[in-house]
């Protein structure tokens, strides 16, 4: 198992004995907004990793720039599309997210710590979980689908405002089982390739695999304007796209499995700064 899987990796690795370190670039915002895209890894990874680096430590100088200035951010131009959609009422109700939430800014303490356990519903909710359950329960519209545009737009707006503040899951209490089940998929390796998400990005990080600079995989970043597709893209959709490189079966966005492995996820960059809407290659 284990020398299938290492043959694998190698394979796809360029160059295996060069271990590139991420860069010690430091990333400020608008001149003035520091972000904590390097510090120590949470408890919960002893004997995994001793350091937790944003995937904007792998990123080359030109993308890493577009992040530091709102002008040169494309994501930016999403977030205020959804400044606008905040203060649009929408559904039966006649209600806009402002009427009940007041400024976006006001929901500053939001993004770090979510996905979060809700304790009326018994579930942990990703945040787009709880845009919808507003929507729906709230404003008598329609839930937006996973990832689908609207919401990763609103997703980002409430990034966007809570930029800085270090991400803060909580992975105790009635949220642990699903946050078992979310490490359980982390380390498990499925696939032709027989990869599992750690044998690339915590075994493997600061690898060049293909023609790409193999980071941590954090998500504080999201969601991330990919100059690939050169849009905003989620974080479900994100996984996805990296189990189909291993050749493997892959769950959809929204599924049980895939909200528990975004709030594993999230729980590994605990202690990173908030740093989305992001661009990334
Ligand atoms: C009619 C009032 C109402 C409207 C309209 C509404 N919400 Fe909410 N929202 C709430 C309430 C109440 C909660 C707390 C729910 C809970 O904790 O179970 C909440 C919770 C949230 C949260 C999580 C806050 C937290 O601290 O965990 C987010 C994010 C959110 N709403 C976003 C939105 C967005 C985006 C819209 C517009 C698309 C919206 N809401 C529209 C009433 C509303
Ligand atoms: C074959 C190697 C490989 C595997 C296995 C893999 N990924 Fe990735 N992943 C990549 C590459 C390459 C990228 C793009 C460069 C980067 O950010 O690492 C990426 C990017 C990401 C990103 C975006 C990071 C950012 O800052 O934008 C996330 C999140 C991610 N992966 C999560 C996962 C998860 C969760 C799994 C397991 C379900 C997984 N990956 C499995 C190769 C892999």
């Amino acid at each position: 198992m284990k020398f299938t899987a290492l043959t694998a990796v190698a394979a796809l690795l360029m160059a295996p004995a060069a271990y590139a370190e991420a860069d010690d670039e430091s990333l400020v915002i608008n001149g003035d907004l520091e972000i904590t895209t390097h510090t120590d890894a949470p408890a919960h990874l002893d004997g995994h990793l001793d350091e937790i680096y944003s995937g904007w430590h792998f990123r080359d100088d030109e993308t890493q720039a577009m992040e530091a200035d709102d002008f040169d951010n494309p994501a930016m131009i999403f977030v205020d599309q959804a400044r606008d959609m905040w203060t649009t009422p929408e559904g039966s109700e006649g209600k806009s997210c402002a009427d009940c939430h007041g400024a976006p800014e006001d929901m500053a303490a939001v993004r770090p710590v979510y996905p979060k356990w809700n304790e009326d519903a018994g579930e942990v909710r990703t945040m787009q979980m709880q845009m919808n359950d507003c929507r729906t329960n709230r404003m008598g519209a329609d839930a937006w689908k996973t990832d689908a545009k609207d919401a990763l737009n609103m997703e980002a707006l409430m990034s966007s405002v809570a930029r800085g503040q270090p991400v803060n899951v909580a992975i105790d209490g009635p949220a642990q089982s699903v946050w078992e089940q979310g490490k359980e998929l982390y380390y498990t390796r499925t696939g032709i390739l027989d990869l599992s998400c750690a044998s690339c990005h915590e075994e493997n990080y600061g690898n060049r695999i293909r023609s790409d600079h193999l980071s941590q995989g954090q998500i504080n970043g999201f969601p991330a304007y990919r100059l690939k597709n050169a849009g905003l893209n989620g974080v479900q959709g994100r996984f996805k796209g990296c189990v189909r490189d291993t050749r493997a079966e892959t769950f959809s966005p929204g599924s049980p499995e895939f909200i528990a492995l975004e709030l594993y996820v999230a729980s590994r960059g605990n202690g990173l700064s908030v740093e989305g809407p992001s661009v990334r290659n």
